[in-house]
């Protein structure tokens, strides 16, 4: 099944095109990796998919539907790039808020495995004010998949992370893609891509420079030599 077919995608800033005639098509079990380096249009495209930004021109569908229909994105689930919440609220709290937005009723939702999940069961009665950067981001990865739904987008998500917080994110992104889970992930940590995403699209300047399976890209090269021959214009 196509979960997204983004065609033809134009967004502009002002004068400032962000995105150049962006396409993608994004298949049901894909764990796809959207990379490029800063400035590049991830987080552009990705609040185009959500209606968060209006594009200029172009179609997005989402499960078949058109992404100007509401229910088109009842399956889908974005963490943002910062991922922030009520500063009053506890994480247990936060998770339980996020959970009725799924309409799960608390008996429902076994808060305590999203708890060791993410690291932060420590965590569960303290206020968001208090988190360190990647403590927030945990509990923001946490709430991203409370409600169990099937196409996932996640922006930069092992932002702010310490190298365990990026192992155990990648191990969740592994077992995501072993329960059939579609992702999409912004990132520019590309040895962790590599290992989890089977496919590539690398974006620069708002243009899609190139897209291929892992495979194929890791038949070339590493997907850091790949990305940065591409990036420097030596590809
Ligand atoms: N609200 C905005 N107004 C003007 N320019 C913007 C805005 N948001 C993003 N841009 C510009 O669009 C380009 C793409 O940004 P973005 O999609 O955030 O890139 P990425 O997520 O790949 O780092 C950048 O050059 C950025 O400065
Ligand atoms: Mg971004």
């Amino acid at each position: 099944m196509t979960i997204l077919k983004a065609s033809n995608i134009t967004k502009s800033y002002g004068n400032f095109k962000a995105l150049k005639d962006f396409s993608l098509e994004i298949e049901s079990g894909d764990i796809v990796a959207l990379l490029g380096p800063n400035g590049a249009g991830k987080t552009t495209f990705v609040k185009s998919i959500l209606g968060l930004l209006q594009i200029d021109s172009g179609e997005i569908e989402l499960f078949g539907k058109s992404s100007k229909d509401v229910s088109a994105r009842d399956k889908l689930v974005y963490l943002p790039e910062k991922f922030s919440f009520y500063s009053y609220f506890t994480v247990i709290d936060t998770l339980k808020f996020y959970a009725s937005m799924y309409n799960k009723e608390n008996d429902q939702v076994d808060y305590n495995h999203y708890l060791k999940l993410l690291s932060i069961e420590e965590l569960r009665d303290k206020k968001l004010n208090s988190l360190s950067k990647g403590q927030m981001q945990r509990l923001g990865i946490a709430c991203t998949l409370i409600g169990d739904q099937d196409f996932i987008i996640l922006d930069e998500p092992f932002s702010g992370l310490d190298p365990i917080g990026i192992k155990e994110v990648k191990d969740i992104c592994i077992s995501l893609k072993e329960k059939n889970k579609t992702l999409l992930i912004n990132s520019h940590i590309l040895a962790e891509m590599e290992r989890v995403a089977n496919r590539v699209i690398i974006l620069n300047k708002g243009v899609v420079e190139r897209t291929g399976t892992m495979q194929e890209i890791l038949e070339e090269d590493t997907l850091e030599n790949v990305f940065y021959k591409i990036i420097k214009g030596e590809g």
